[in-house]
């Protein structure tokens, strides 16, 4: 027998060991959660997979937001947990294809009452999992990564909807999400020489102003006064909370600006009527209405929820139905147009899809992988069950 010689060998069998990562904060930074432009051309890429329909989302009609566990009003059982301000549990699974091709849950609870604990409202974790077996890939702590993923879309929307010389950026509640929202316009519109921040408590404003000053170098104040937060803005970001309703007049909206509604708000029909509005995906708010039919309350399901203004248009054959209106993966992949002049006012409707979660995670999943960063865990060598 020479060294060449080939030797009878048994056909591998192949392992059943399952490990994954396990990505805590500290670690999630250190692999680059927070790089927000970056992020911006990840979730460039998943709204171009949105456009193709390369993905998958919960729900027979695969475009659910997610599935909520709404809390009743009182319960018979003494541990039951019982509504409170933003008190929720929701699951929000999916499949994206292209590059990613890969399964994702992110899964969180919220609750007002955690400020008081020193804990952010909402405690967030994402699991990504192998399309085939469905073996976890990855666990992360998913705080940071969610307001990444929701600043940076309309990061994309800034870059695609937005007059590229705009100078003044209006911040429309100042909390850690339009924080992000701002971090990612940011990466996008290179001549902003102002940004205006308004809550309606004042030192929220101030705050998030002093962060712009000593960021960017460049001028920022707070103002408790929608008015004067929006009146003199090129883009508007929008992500302001439920506590007080938060309605811009028309009057007070710029010709040429762009609207990104990230958070709920209203304003005067004559607004609605007169932007040319770019939904972040038409099917998931399909999938809304859809459910708003079903919960046979459809006036109080639209009040809960960002897109309610503008469906109460729609159903009332003011604005064109969903099918036939723009989705910004349209618009990214060039099949149909968003501004189409630098004196249109434009409204971009972002809701929060798993898509983002999963295409950005998968990213940062990436980069841990590439840098040795995480802890490995093991789910079993031999499953028990055979
Ligand atoms: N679209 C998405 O994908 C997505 C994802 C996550 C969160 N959100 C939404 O973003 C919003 C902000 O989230 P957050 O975690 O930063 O909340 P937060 O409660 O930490 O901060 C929100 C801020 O808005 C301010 N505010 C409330 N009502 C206001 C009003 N009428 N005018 C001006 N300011 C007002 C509050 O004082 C607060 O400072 C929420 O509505 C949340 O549901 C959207």
């Amino acid at each position: 027998m020479t060294d060449q010689t080939p030797v009878a060998t048994q056909a591998a069998v192949p392992s059943t060991r399952i490990d994954f990562l396990y990505l805590s904060e500290p670690d999630m930074i250190a692999a680059g959660v927070n790089d927000a432009a970056a992020c911006v051309d990840t979730c460039e890429e998943v709204f171009s997979l949105l456009g193709h329909g390369d993905y998958l989302m919960g729900g027979a009609n695969h475009n659910n937001h997610g599935m909520n566990i709404v809390f009743p009003k009182e319960s018979p059982f003494p541990n039951m947990p019982v509504a409170g301000p933003d008190r929720r549990f929701a699951a929000m699974p999916g499949y994206l294809g292209g590059r990613f091709d890969v399964c994702g849950n992110k899964w969180y609870g919220s609750n007002h009452a955690n400020m008081t604990k020193g804990l952010p409202r909402s405690i967030l974790t994402m699991m990504l999992n192998d399309k085939e077996t469905g073996a976890p890939l990855a666990m992360m702590s998913a705080n940071l990564l969610s307001a990444a993923r929701t600043g940076a879309v309309p990061g994309v929307a800034a870059k695609h909807l937005a007059n590229p010389d705009a100078k003044v950026v209006s911040v429309v509640g100042c909390g850690p999400i339009n924080k992000a929202c701002l971090t990612a316009v940011m990466t996008q519109l290179k001549q902003v020489q102002q940004v205006v921040c308004f809550d309606v408590f004042l030192d929220k404003a101030q705050g998030l102003a002093a962060w712009v000053r000593e960021t960017y170098g460049i001028e920022a104040f707070g103002v408790d006064d929608a008015k004067a937060g929006v009146e003199d803005a090129d883009v508007i970001t929008v992500a302001a909370s439920r506590l007080k309703p938060l309605f811009l007049q028309d009057d007070w909206i710029k010709k040429g600006a762009t609207v990104l509604v990230s958070g709920p708000m209203n304003s005067d029909e004559s607004f609605l009527l007169d932007a040319k509005i770019v939904y972040d995906h038409t099917p998931l708010h399909e999938a809304y209405v859809e459910d708003a039919i079903g919960s046979g309350n459809k006036e109080g399901y639209y009040s809960g929820v960002i897109g309610g203004p503008f469906y109460r248009l729609i159903d009332a054959g003011i604005l064109p139905a969903l099918p036939a209106s723009t989705g910004l993966g349209d618009v990214v992949n060039g099949t149909k147009q968003g501004r189409t002049s630098p004196e249109d006012r434009v409204i971009f409707i972002a809701c929060g899809m798993s898509v983002f979660d999963i295409g950005w995670s998968y990213a940062v999943l990436e980069n841990a992988r590439a840098k040795g960063i995480g802890t490995s865990l093991n789910l079993w060598d031999v499953p028990a069950q055979g």
